[in-house]
C-alpha cells in the first residue's frame, strides 16, 4: 500500500488522551481532515468546535468534525483511545479483560465500513490490545501499531537530558518490551553523541537504576498527582502520526509484531522500528546484552500469560 493522498484521522475515544491528541495534531498541523467519534456526543461535537475555533492560528487548515463510524470508510489512519483508563492502583494489565470486550466492538464497527488504512492504539493494555486489533480486523500486521514504548522512551530521554544538560532529542536511547512493569533500558547502546550514557554516568548503578524506576514507574506518580496521563502520550501519538502520514522513514519505538525477531514471535512488543506510509515497515533488531535479552524475553512472556487466554 503506498497511498500518499489526503490525510485523514479518525479518533476513536475522546477522553482526555483522545482530546490531548487532537490538540496537539492541531497544533503541529499533522492531517488536513480530523473525526472525532465517541459514545459522549455534546462532548465530542463541542471540542471539535473548540478546536475549529484554534484553526486559524494553527500551522495548517485541518477540518475538524464530530463523526460516526461512517467516516472510517475511507480513513487513513484510525487512532483508537477508547476504554477505561488505570485508576489509582491498578497495573496496565488489569485493565484487559474490560478493554478487550470494548475493543471488538469498536474494531467489527471500523470493518464494517471497509476501513482498509493503518490502526494507531493507545488504550491499555497497549501490547495484547494491539495484538488484538490486528486479529479481529485481519489488516497486515504492519499497519497495526500500536503506542508501545514511545512515551516510556520519551521519559527516558528526558530524564538522561537533566542528567546531561544536552536536549532530549540528542540523548539516543531506548526503552523496549511491554508498555508496563515489565519494560527494560537498553543501557548497552544508548549514547550522546557516540559517547556510552553508562561511561557517562560510571557505570554508577544506584543512578542507572533511580532513572530507569523514574522512567517505568512515572505512569503511576502521574495518576496518583492528578488521576490519568495524557500530554506525553498525545504527543508519542501525534509523532507516529506525523512519521505515518508524512511517509518519513524515522525510526520510533512502537508496539509491533515479532516473528523470529529477538527470538520471538505471535507477539506485539515495544521495540524499534521503521515507520512510514505503510506503517512499520520493518521491526530493527537493536543489539542487547545478554541481560537486556533475559529481561525482553521476561517481557514477551508477561504479554503472552495475559494475551492467551484470549486468542487460544
Ligand atoms: C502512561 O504510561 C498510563 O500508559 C499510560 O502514561
Amino acid at each position: 500500500m503506498q497511498k500518499l493522498k489526503g490525510n485523514k484521522v479518525v479518533l476513536v475515544g475522546n477522553g482526555a488522551v483522545g482530546s490531548s491528541y487532537a490538540f496537539s495534531m492541531l497544533n503541529q498541523g499533522v492531517c488536513d481532515e480530523f473525526v472525532i467519534i465517541d459514545l459522549n456526543e455534546a462532548k465530542a461535537i463541542g471540542d471539535a468546535m473548540d478546536l475549529n475555533h484554534g484553526v486559524v492560528y494553527a500551522p495548517n487548515p485541518m477540518r475538524i468534525k464530530y463523526g460516526t463510524y461512517a467516516d472510517c470508510s475511507d480513513a487513513d489512519l484510525i487512532v483508537i483511545c477508547a476504554g477505561a483508563a488505570q485508576k489509582p492502583g491498578e497495573t496496565r494489565l488489569d485493565l484487559v479483560g474490560k478493554n478487550m470486550k470494548i475493543f471488538k466492538s469498536i474494531v467489527d464497527e471500523i470493518m464494517a465500513t471497509g476501513f482498509d488504512g493503518i490502526f494507531l492504539i493507545a488504550t491499555n493494555p497497549v501490547d495484547v490490545l494491539t495484538y488484538a486489533v490486528q486479529k479481529f480486523s485481519g489488516l497486515p500486521e504492519g499497519r497495526v501499531i500500536g503506542s508501545g514504548t514511545i512515551l516510556d522512551t520519551a521519559r527516558f530521554r528526558f530524564l538522561l537530558s537533566q542528567e546531561f544538560e544536552v536536549a532530549a532529542d540528542s540523548v539516543h536511547a531506548y526503552i523496549i518490551g511491554e508498555h508496563g512493569d515489565s519494560e527494560l533500558a537498553v543501557w548497552s547502546s544508548a549514547n550522546v553523541a557516540g559517547m556510552k550514557v553508562t561511561d557517562l554516568l560510571k557505570d554508577n548503578k544506584e543512578k542507572m537504576e533511580e532513572i530507569f524506576v523514574n522512567t517505568r514507574d512515572a505512569a503511576y506518580e502521574i495518576i496518583k498527582a492528578k488521576g490519568a496521563t495524557y500530554y506525553g502520550v498525545a504527543m508519542g501519538l501525534t509523532r507516529i502520526s506525523k512519521a505515518i502520514l508524512g511517509n518519513e522513514n524515522s525510526v520510533l519505538t512502537v508496539s509491533a509484531k515479532l516473528n523470529g525477531e529477538y527470538g520471538h514471535d505471535d507477539v506485539y512488543i515495544g521495540v524499534p522500528t521503521l515507520i512510514n506510509r505503510n506503517g512499520i515497515s520493518k521491526v530493527f533488531e537493536t543489539p542487547l546484552s545478554a541481560e537486556e535479552q533475559e529481561k525482553f524475553d521476561k517481557s514477551v512472556a508477561t504479554l503472552k500469560a495475559i494475551q492467551e487466554p484470549f486468542f487460544k
